[in-house]
């Protein structure tokens, strides 16, 4: 089963780009064989909207909670992270991550900090152990997929290019994304939205058709493990009486 954690974090919920490109991808991904599909992927997708209904911020309570050994927590601690507990879940059930991140002076929304800071969780997401020396902490979650869906009013922001210093999105959820688990990161940015010139036209259309061409080479991926999937349960029977046969020899 494919599983998909879709975040948005755009305060705004009309026009967003960021908003865009995650639907485009979602939408190609989702994709059903009704509609053309080569074979039906058994997928869920959970949506948590920070930008809409964006996640507490963690205090003092909330640290000494988490720090407490889980059957030692009180009443009250078990409550105080019952939020960063249900985060934390849909994480775990997430074999891939979808973000869309618009850039707020130089970085993410606070809300999408807030949703980092609940889910980066000793013991929970990464471990921390003295005796690696002086890179302690571990991530405990693997194998999971990020694509990341990024819009900027600025523009050169990648690697090499003039504002590349004032990067503090990109780099900053790539980091994170370690400590979920995020194993492979497929990136789509947009730039130039403020200028709202030739340029972002260009940028947005390129985006839209690389978001709409990593569904569709996501849904492929999977349709191919189902078919493949299917495959193999055809076959048990057979194998199940070749073995009996065998057996008979
Ligand atoms: C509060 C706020 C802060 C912003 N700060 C920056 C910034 O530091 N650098 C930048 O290039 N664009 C900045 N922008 C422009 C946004 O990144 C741009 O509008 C982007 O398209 C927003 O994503 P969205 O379309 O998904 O909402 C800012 C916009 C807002 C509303």
């Amino acid at each position: 089963m494919n599983s998909m954690l879709v975040v948005n974090s755009s305060a705004r919920m009309q026009r967003s780009i960021s908003r865009r490109l995650v639907d485009i991808f979602v939408n190609e991904v989702s994709m059903s064989a009704a509609q053309g599909a080569a074979a039906d992927v058994a997928l869920t997708v959970v949506e948590r909207d920070v930008g809409a209904t964006p996640p507490g911020f963690i205090d003092e309570h909330w640290i000494d909670a988490v720090f407490t050994e889980v059957d030692r927590r009180t009443a009250a601690q078990r409550a105080r992270v019952a939020e960063s507990d249900l985060l934390i879940q849909e994480l775990k059930n997430a074999s891939t991550i979808v973000i869309g991140a618009p850039m707020y002076n130089y970085g993410m929304p606070a809300t999408l900090k807030a949703w980092f800071d609940q889910i980066v969780r000793v013991n929970e997401t990464f471990s921390f152990d003295l005796a690696r020396g002086d890179y302690p902490l571990e991530p405990i979650l693997t194998g999971k997929t990020l694509v990341l869906m990024t819009s900027k009013g600025e523009f050169g922001f990648a690697p090499g290019e003039e504002r590349e210093a004032l990067n503090h999105l990109d780099g900053h959820i790539e980091l994170l994304a370690k400590y979920l688990g995020v194993e492979e990161i497929h990136p789509i940015h947009v730039e130039y939205q403020e200028f709202g010139d030739e340029r972002h036209q260009q940028s947005l259309h390129r985006a839209y058709v690389d978001a709409s061409e990593l569904g569709v080479k996501f849904r492929r991926q999977w349709e191919a493990e189902a078919l493949q999937m299917e495959a193999v349960q055809l076959n048990a029977p057979r194998a199940a009486q070749q073995g009996w046969q065998t057996r008979r020899r």
